[in-house]
C-alpha cells in the first residue's frame, strides 16, 4: 500500500510513525513545502524501519502522489493557546485548496483522510474541490475525541476501553456532543453503571467528557500542540481501509449536505455506511446545533 502524507510537521510525522508501527504501508511519501524538513523526518523514520517492516519512506514533492492509495491531509496552521479550531478556517481553506489542485492532476483514485483543522469544514471543501465520490473523502472527525473519552472512561471504571462503546459525534470542536442515550461500558448502560460500580471516589462520566472536549487546549497549554493521539487515531482509520475491517469509527462524513463526525462503517471503499445510532431529543438538538455550526463556517468561505 502505497500512502502520501502532506505536510511533514508533528502530526503528519506523528501519523507516519504510527504506520511504520501498524506494518501497513509499503511506500510512505512525505511532502512539505519545506523540502529539508522532510527529508529529514522521513531518513529518521526510514532507519527505524529494518526492526519494523521494510517500507520506502522518502521525502517528495506533489507528483510523488501518483499512484497513492491513501492521501492523508496533514498541513496547514495548528491551534494556538487561546485559538479555537474554527478559527484557523481562512489559513487553512487556501491551503486545502491548493492542496486539492496537486490531488487532481495526479491521485485522483486516492481515497483522502484530511487531518487539517477545522477538520469537518475543511474536509467538505475538499470534497467539493476534488469532486470524488463522498465515500472517498473522510475527515478525522470526532474519531480523536471518542478514543479520548474511551481512554478516561476506562481509566477511572477499571475497564478495557474496548468496552467502552460510546461515541462522541458532531463537530470536531466545542460543539461536539456525547450520545449518553445508546453509551454502555461492558453492555450496561453507561448511566446505570456507576449504580452497579463498586468503586468509589470516582468523578462524573460528564465531567470526563467536558475534559475530553477540552483535551486538545489543555494538551497544547503545556506542550504547544497535539501529535500522538491523532497520529494512532488516523493509522487506526488507514488501517480500516487496508485491511477491509469495516470498523464503527466517528469519522467527519457527509451527512445532510456538510461533513460532521458520526458513527461510519470504514472498509476499503472508505465510509461505507453510516451507522444511524439513537439519540434522544437533547442529543439531538444538540447535534443540529453542531451542524449549523459547521454549516455557518462553510458559508462564511463560501460567500
Ligand atoms: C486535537 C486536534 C487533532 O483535538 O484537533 O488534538
Amino acid at each position: 500500500m502505497k500512502i502520501s502524507i502532506v505536510g511533514a510537521g508533528r502530526v503528519g510525522t506523528s501519523i507516519a510513525y504510527s504506520l511504520l508501527h501498524r506494518k501497513i504501508a509499503n511506500e510512505i511519501v512525505i511532502i512539505d513545502k519545506n523540502y529539508e524538513k522532510a527529508y529529514g523526518e522521513a531518513l529518521d523514520l526510514y532507519h527505524g524501519t529494518s526492526l519494523l517492516k521494510r517500507c520506502n519512506i522518502y521525502a517528495g514533492n506533489f507528483q510523488d502522489l501518483k499512484n497513492s492509495d491513501i492521501v492523508i491531509i496533514t498541513a496547514g496552521a495548528a491551534q494556538k493557546v487561546g485559538e479555537t479550531r474554527l478559527d484557523l478556517t481562512k489559513r487553512n481553506y487556501e491551503i486545502i485548496k491548493e492542496i486539492s489542485k496537486e490531488i487532481k492532476k495526479c491521485a485522483n483514485e486516492s481515497i483522502i483522510i484530511n487531518v487539517t483543522n477545522p477538520v469537518d469544514v475543511l474536509t467538505y471543501f475538499l470534497w467539493k474541490e476534488l469532486d470524488f465520490p463522498k465515500n472517498k473523502v473522510i475527515g478525522t472527525g470526532t474519531i480523536l475525541d471518542t478514543a479520548r473519552f474511551r481512554a478516561l472512561v476506562s481509566k477511572q471504571c477499571g475497564v478495557s476501553p474496548a468496552s467502552v462503546h460510546a461515541y462522541i459525534v458532531g463537530e470536531h470542536g466545542d460543539s461536539e456532543l456525547m450520545v449518553w442515550s445508546s453509551a454502555t461500558i461492558g453492555g450496561v448502560n453507561i448511566k446505570d453503571f456507576c449504580k452497579v460500580c463498586n468503586r468509589k471516589n470516582c468523578r462524573n462520566l460528564r465531567d470526563i467528557f467536558e475534559e475530553t472536549k477540552n483535551a486538545a487546549y489543555t494538551i497544547i497549554e503545556k506542550k504547544g500542540a497535539t501529535n500522538f493521539a491523532i497520529g494512532v487515531v488516523t493509522a487506526q482509520l488507514v488501517e480500516s481501509i487496508f485491511k477491509d475491517e469495516k470498523k464503527v469509527l466517528t469519522p467527519s462524513t457527509y451527512i445532510d449536505g456538510i461533513f460532521i463526525g458520526f458513527p461510519a462503517i470504514v472498509g476499503k471503499n472508505g465510509i461505507e455506511r453510516i451507522i444511524p445510532i439513537e439519540m434522544d431529543e437533547f442529543e439531538i438538538s444538540l447535534f443540529e446545533n453542531s451542524k449549523n455550526i459547521i454549516r455557518k463556517q462553510i458559508e462564511e468561505i463560501e460567500l
